[in-house]
């Protein structure tokens, strides 16, 4: 058992201005609940729960800076200030519960328009489209679709790139106005800026391409614009797909990536990989128990940048390992959230760390305690 004065699951972090109340973090995770982009009662409810099952950070999945970036018409967005008041709900409920949420800024790029992943998350078929799905025009650094078969995307001009860096900014401006705590800048899992960082789907021979350089300004512009608007006192995180399992992105840009990111004020790299090549649920890159976890440890050690694990984290005493071995900083919890909205509350009490169940909203809490002692008592009498 671990000590419970010295679990670092249960250890504050403050990052800027924000305290976090522990290190377990909900990841973001699509739902396709929304309705024109806006958050809706579903959300109240997915959020809420996490926020009571004591996530210090709750993240939202997804939400798309363009109205194009959306990668299903189901997903979350925030590209027109008419969508604040209903982010503004969530905010409201999830810090509600004591929690700090983070809202993920988006961009579908080329594969934007396609099949909510749970339908199979490639292209829209006549099924998709005869039930109602929506086909618009995606976009890329280039025309190449994501794999033959798909969507042939838009080729982004210069100024178009540079009117995405601007809606990226005013997505997060709208953000701060909901009154997120915390941003992220999607930069995984194939979308628009992980489709510039690769360069198997970046061969453009401009200035956001080429060199590992040239295929990184897309992501520092965007970020840099990002926290000219984002408070000074709010953290920024960035989520980056460490490598992207197609040989055009590996570790080794990935910590460059990092330290360049640190520089320009981005607070938090979290760790994902893959989906560059396909819909985010093929695995180029071999899954099991922690297994991005040497990504974030490359990430803290060599860039020396706070990181956070995510994939396949399955309970208390294996995060407080990763933590304690010096891997990481912050855990996100994915669809083990989704068997146990009350994780962090149950890892506490897997590492002994809250014997009173004072961490469990206090209606709950008290019963659960009075119902231990019920039951050691009933054990102790049986002998
Ligand atoms: C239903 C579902 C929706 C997801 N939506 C997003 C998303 O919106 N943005 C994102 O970066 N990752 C998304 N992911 C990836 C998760 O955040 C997480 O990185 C991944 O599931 C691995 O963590 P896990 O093993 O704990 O689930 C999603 C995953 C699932 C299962």
């Amino acid at each position: 058992m671990t000590d419970p004065t010295t679990a670092l699951l249960f250890t504050p972090l403050t990052i800027r201005g924000v305290r976090l109340a522990n290190r377990c973090v909900f990841s973001p995770m699509n739902i396709y609940g929304s309705k024109h982009g806006c958050p809706g009662d579903i959300h109240l409810v997915h959020l809420g729960k996490m926020a009571a099952g004591g996530f210090a950070l709750v993240f939202t999945e997804s939400a798309a800076v363009e109205e194009r970036g959306l990668i299903t018409d189901h997903d979350m967005g925030i590209w027109h200030d008419g969508q604040v008041p209903a982010h503004r709900r969530i905010v409201n409920v999830v810090q509600g519960h004591g929690s700090r949420i983070g809202i993920q800024l988006a961009h579908g790029g080329r594969k934007s328009a396609t099949q909510r992943v749970i339908d199979g998350g490639g292209p829209l078929n006549a099924h998709d489209l005869a039930r109602g799905a929506k086909l618009w025009q995606p976009v890329g650094p280039t025309a190449d679709p994501v794999v033959p078969g798909w969507l042939v995307p838009h080729q982004l001009s210069v100024a178009e790139i540079q009117d995405v860096v601007r809606a990226y900014a005013e997505a997060a401006a709208r953000a701060n106005h909901a009154g997120y705590d915390v941003a992220e800048v999607h930069g995984a899992h194939g979308y628009l800026m992980a489709s510039f960082l690769s360069a198997v789907s970046n061969t453009r021979d401009d200035a956001y391409g080429g060199d590992r350089a040239g295929r990184m300004r897309f992501a520092l512009e965007v970020s840099r614009a990002v926290r000219a608007v984002w408070p000074e006192g709010k953290p920024l995180f960035f989520r980056v797909s460490a490598v992207d399992g197609a040989g055009g992105w590996d570790i080794e840009d990935t910590v460059v990536l990092a330290a360049a990111l640190s520089e320009i004020g981005v607070d938090v790299v979290d760790c994902s990989s893959g989906g560059l090549t396909g819909t985010t649920t093929t695995a180029p890159v071999p899954r099991y128990p922690g297994f991005q976890v040497p990504f974030a440890s490359a990430v803290k050690r060599r860039a020396g940048v706070t990181a956070m694990a995510v994939g396949l984290i399955l309970d208390g005493p294996q995060a407080e390992k990763i933590l304690r071995d010096g891997d990481a900083d912050l855990i996100a919890i994915g669809r083990e959230a989704l068997f146990n909205p009350n994780w962090p509350l149950h890892a506490a009490q897997a590492l002994g760390c809250d014997p009173s169940f004072s961490l469990w909203p206090e209606r709950y809490g008290w019963w659960l305690d009075k119902r231990a002692t019920q039951m050691a008592l009933t054990k102790q009498s049986r002998g």
